[in-house]
């Protein structure tokens, strides 16, 4: 399971890079918006941090404007993965630049039959929002977990279930227990992975007992 990381902040991108635990960088026009950054030179930053993916979103949502702004923001690096809302116009984006050999990541998918288009449409992630579906009362899990039994039945399709607008840590364990390929959180959500009260006591209790030693392997 790949882990990225759902903010534009450098620091704790850096901080995820450093740790090993970062495989990617999810961002959205309203994360941008909140960063207070300008995006270009933002997503260029990021790139130069991070191996993997970089998701960055057109702006547009008509055909013509999307493609041009996709086509712009493949060029600020290799790694740049071109995000484009799940509606005809973006999925028709999602064709043309995945056929030149560009990553595109469908986002806004809340429906099995959305995530169908967008892997007939040759994207490379599908980013299904569970989060949001569970604040309807939804079930956001179900979602992933019908995602992925269809996409297991077609080899063919090479797109990647990456859980979106994940709330906790309970998200990232179904999803990995689903087989979802990726999970994109905020860096918080990862870092709560490693929390367990039991390991904290069981690690206190191990210093407490080597000092009682009056050893030292140094
Ligand atoms: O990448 C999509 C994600 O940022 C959406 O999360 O919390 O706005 O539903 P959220």
């Amino acid at each position: 399971m790949k882990f990225f990381a759902d903010t534009s902040d450098i620091n704790d991108i850096k901080e995820l890079e450093n740790s090993g635990l970062l495989d990617g960088v999810t961002t959205n026009p309203s994360i941008i918006a909140k960063s207070g950054k300008q995006f270009l030179p933002l997503i260029e930053e990021i790139c130069s941090i991070v191996h993997g993916p970089v998701s960055a979103e057109v702006a547009s949502t008509d055909y013509e404007t999307m493609i041009k702004e996709g086509k712009k923001l493949a060029k600020i690096a290799d790694n740049v993965a071109v995000k484009v809302p799940l509606t005809p116009a973006g999925l028709k984006v999602c064709k043309e630049l995945s056929d030149e050999g560009t990553m595109v990541n469908v986002t806004l998918c809340f429906s099995a039959g959305q995530a169908i288009l967008a892997a007939k449409a040759g994207a490379t992630f599908i980013s299904p929002f569970v989060g949001r579906l569970d604040d309807l009362a939804q079930d956001g899990m179900q979602l992933i977990s019908d995602i992925c039994q269809i996409y297991a039945n077609y080899p063919e399709w090479n797109t990647e279930v990456l859980v979106a607008s994940v709330r906790h840590p309970v998200h990232i364990i179904e999803s990995a227990k689903l087989g979802a390929d990726v999970v994109t959180c905020p860096p918080s959500v990862i870092k709560q992975l490693f929390n367990h009260p039991l390991t904290d006591k069981g690690l206190a209790a191990f210093v407490d007992d080597w000092k009682k030693t009056g050893q030292s392997i140094l």
